[in-house]
């Protein structure tokens, strides 16, 4: 049987996320994402569809990168302004049942014990609903923003990555017990003290003693999603997440990619479907393949060269405004992302890639594949795109917003469902549960999270 392929939205709390220019299409609300209402009708719209989750990005520095300068990405509203993607999450839970909510956090510049106490708290708000993307940031400017220089090289921002981690797991699961809140009037006890312990850390990057200040949450550690694909970063996903996110032009590149993060589940003593994959991908429909072209023309003409390879260039580190526009992309390591290099220049030996060429498929979407057509068209192209690459499912950008999301509700999912490709109805339960199945809102070995947990008489 023909595994159901999974959704997510992809959005930041921003300005046109990945289709930089779009903003000034005569349709497009993204500019109203400082209203609350903006939000909670995306919100409705996704559970309308039964999307996973919405996956909300986050940088905390500015793409200054192209030009040497933040200019380009002002103007177009390239990732900034961009606000807080926490504070949208119990608004929007408000709204929904069942949508989950995968918040991104760079852990570099969030300490540990505070960043804990949120993520429980969100747990709590949303009856564990929430998944927390690690990343571990790759801007220069937001290392500045942080008080340093620059940012800490590629390979050890995963090493202090790991060391984190064991912290906020200790957090979560280890310093209280299932049964440590009693809440027992007439004894006059709301938490047994002999239930909850401190957490003493001493390491090479972070040291606390500290009991975690939140009770435990409905899922304890939030679902643990990654997008870092580098092969230092592929042995972080492959001991710590339980979705991976990917993003490449063709599934030429994506497919060995999920091969090689589901073996890096397996050299971690996991089994390699223990990690679900999505993969980053633009839908543009219609109700008829043409009247999907001409969309896909009309949304082309707002598209931002600038905007685009202002972004290109935070994620790859490399000014693009230095190029001429027909000069071919060469390699070159930086300690910005490997990644996003890595996808236009070597993961697809057949593929040669101009700097305007760049400009163009990064303004629909950013890097990820762009497929149009109408619901039949799309439907055939994502099974054959799933079961060729291996994923389980899809990160979703928008174009227009909320048309693009709009779209697939209305067009595509009837279609999938059909074909049952779909899930019919959600799951109860946690998001944990929902992705993994009934029983499994907790974090079990040989998952790292569940050796911190102590056993409980
Ligand atoms: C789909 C996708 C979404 C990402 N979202 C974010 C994000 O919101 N914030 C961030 O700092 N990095 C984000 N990243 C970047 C990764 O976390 C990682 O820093 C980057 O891929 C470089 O790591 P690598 O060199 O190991 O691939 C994203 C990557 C992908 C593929």
């Amino acid at each position: 049987m023909s595994r159901e392929i999974r959704l997510n939205a992809f959005a930041m709390n921003c300005v046109g996320h990945q289709s930089p220019g779009l903003w000034r299409h005569p349709r497009d609300r993204s500019s109203h994402y400082t209203d609350l209402s903006y939000w909670l009708d995306l919100a409705r719209i996704l559970e309308r569809g039964r999307f996973d989750g919405i996956f909300l990005a986050d940088v905390l520095g500015v793409y200054d990168v192209f030009g040497g300068s933040p200019d380009a990405a002002l103007r177009t509203a390239a990732q900034v302004p961009a606000n807080d993607p926490m504070l949208l999450v119990p608004a929007m839970a408000s709204v929904t049942q069942h949508l989950g909510f995968g918040i991104t956090s760079t852990l570099t510049y969030e300490p540990p014990f505070p960043f804990a106490r949120r993520l429980s708290t969100l747990d709590h708000l949303t009856k564990g609903r929430v998944g927390w993307n690690i990343v571990t940031g790759y801007l220069d400017s937001a290392a500045r923003a942080a008080g340093r220089e620059r940012q800490v090289a590629h390979d050890d921002r995963y090493d202090i990555a790991d060391e984190y981690m064991e912290l906020v797991y200790r957090l979560w699961e280890e310093s209280w017990d299932d049964n440590a809140v009693r809440r027992d009037r007439a004894a006059g006890v709301f938490t047994d003290p002999s239930r909850v312990r401190a957490i003493r850390h001493a390491g090479t990057h972070y040291r606390l003693d500290a009991i975690h200040l939140s009770e435990p949450s409905p899922q304890r550690t939030p679902v643990l999603y990654q997008a870092g694909s580098s092969p230092r970063g592929r042995s972080f996903a492959g001991r710590h997440a339980e979705c991976v996110f990917v993003s490449g032009p063709s599934a030429a590149v994506i497919a060995p990619r999920v091969a090689a993060i589901r073996e890096a589940a397996r050299a971690q003593g996991r089994a390699p479907d223990a990690i679900k994959v999505f993969s980053m991908m633009t839908l543009v429909l219609g109700e008829t393949d043409a009247a999907a072209a001409a969309r896909l023309e009309e949304y082309r003409a707002h598209v931002s060269h600038e905007g685009a390879l202002a972004l290109m260039s935070g994620w790859t580190g490399v000014d693009f405004s230095q190029l001429p526009l027909d000069a071919q992309v060469r390699h070159v390591e930086s300690e910005a992302g490997r990644t996003a290099m890595d996808n236009i220049t070597r993961a697809d030996p057949n593929r040669v890639w101009t700097v305007r060429e760049v400009a163009a498929h990064v303004g629909i979407g950013g890097i990820g594949p762009v497929i149009s057509g109408g619901p039949q068209r799309v439907a055939d192209a994502l099974e054959d795109w799933v079961d060729t690459t291996g994923v389980d499912g899809l990160n979703l950008c928008y174009v227009v917003m909320p048309e693009s999301f709009e779209s697939v509700v209305d067009l595509l999912i009837p279609e999938l469902t059909r074909r049952g490709r779909y899930k019919p109805r959600y799951a109860e339960g946690t998001l944990r549960e929902k992705l993994f199945g009934a029983g499994k809102a907790r974090l079990a070995a040989p998952h790292p999270a569940a050796s911190f947990r102590p056993s409980q008489g």
